[in-house]
């Protein structure tokens, strides 16, 4: 009986441990490249940290900052426009979302670098704010934005819909996915964007004539109060459709994009 139960721990577990972070994939499971007119950001998972660009962006400006005891798997990420005259040459903040690799935790940070402490290249320190949002729940998608009055980000995964301050580094709302949409099936967002008071998505819902397939959505939210307005679907078994384990899961083939006008 003993034995039998360990024999049994012993095959559940590399089982239960099976996450494939591909950490040479650039284009996995969210976006990792972010900019305006004064610094671009890229996340390397590659290499555990990221490559920062400042503006005017002619070439050797740009900036690496690695960090090998942060197993963070980064998912999105983007930037934040910085207002104040006298540091916006200075410093320069962007926010992201990640997936702690031993842990299957999710974080959401806000990290600031002071371009004048990069030598040669190197960026030796960042100021970074981690906000856990999530115990140990593995993610296949998430996907992040900074609306443009640049006081909140909107983050949308598998779990769930965060709308967090980035003025006072606090969760204003953090919605179970299953509760948030009017859709009464589980959704995968697979893109986003944000004005000031609207998210529009897209991604694939399961279907609810045939849970094995799943149909593309669109959804529109509010961000004030933060909820689900409506959705559409599109229900065209033969050429819109997919299978449900290659929609809830990432893949490249199944790439989506949506843009909105402010
Ligand atoms: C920043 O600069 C702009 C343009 O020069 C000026 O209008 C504004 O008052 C300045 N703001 C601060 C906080 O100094
Ligand atoms: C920026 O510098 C100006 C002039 O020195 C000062 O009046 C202002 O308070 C500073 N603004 C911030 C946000 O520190
Ligand atoms: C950036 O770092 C430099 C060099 O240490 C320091 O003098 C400056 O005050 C820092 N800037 C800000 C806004 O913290
Ligand atoms: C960058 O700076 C850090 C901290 O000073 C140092 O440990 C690291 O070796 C440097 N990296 C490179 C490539 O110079
Ligand atoms: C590296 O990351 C750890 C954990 O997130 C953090 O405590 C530490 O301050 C970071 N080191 C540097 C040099 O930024
Ligand atoms: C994560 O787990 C710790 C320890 O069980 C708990 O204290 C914490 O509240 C949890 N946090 C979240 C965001 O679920
Ligand atoms: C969602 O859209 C449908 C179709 O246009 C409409 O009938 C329904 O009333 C809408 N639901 C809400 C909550 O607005």
């Amino acid at each position: 009986m003993f034995i039998g139960i360990f024999i049994l721990l012993l095959i559940l577990k590399p089982i239960v441990c099976v996450i494939i972070y591909d950490i040479t994939d650039d284009n996995a499971h969210g976006v990792r490249i972010a900019g305006n007119d004064q610094f671009v950001v890229y996340g390397m998972n590659l290499a555990m940290g990221f490559d920062i660009n400042f503006a005017p962006f002619v070439p050797l400006t740009d900036c690496v900052y690695v960090n090998q005891s942060r197993d963070f798997y980064v998912y999105s990420l983007d930037v934040v426009f910085n207002n104040d005259n006298n540091t916006s040459d200075q410093l320069f903040t962007f926010v992201q979302i990640s997936e702690q690799m031993s842990t299957q935790n999710i974080y959401f940070s806000i990290i600031t670098v002071n371009r004048s402490l990069c030598i040669n290249g190197n960026m030796s320190t960042a100021t970074i704010r981690d906000t856990l949002i999530l115990n140990g729940t593995h993610q296949e998608y998430m996907l992040l934005k900074v609306v443009p009055s640049q006081k909140y980000t909107c983050v949308f995964t598998d779990r769930f819909a965060l709308m967090f301050d980035i003025v006072n580094n606090e969760i204003i709302e953090l919605k179970d996915s299953y509760t948030f949409y009017s859709y009464p099936y589980p959704i995968i967002p697979h893109a986003i964007d944000v004005t000031d008071t609207y998210v529009i998505g897209v991604g694939y819902a399961i279907s609810y004539i045939n849970p094995n397939i799943a149909v593309i959505i669109a959804f529109i939210c509010e961000l004030q109060p933060f909820r689900s307005i409506n959705y559409t679907t599109i229900i065209d078994m033969n050429s819109f459709a997919q299978t449900a384990a290659l929609a809830t899961t990432y893949n490249i083939a199944n790439q989506m994009s949506i843009a909105s006008y402010y």
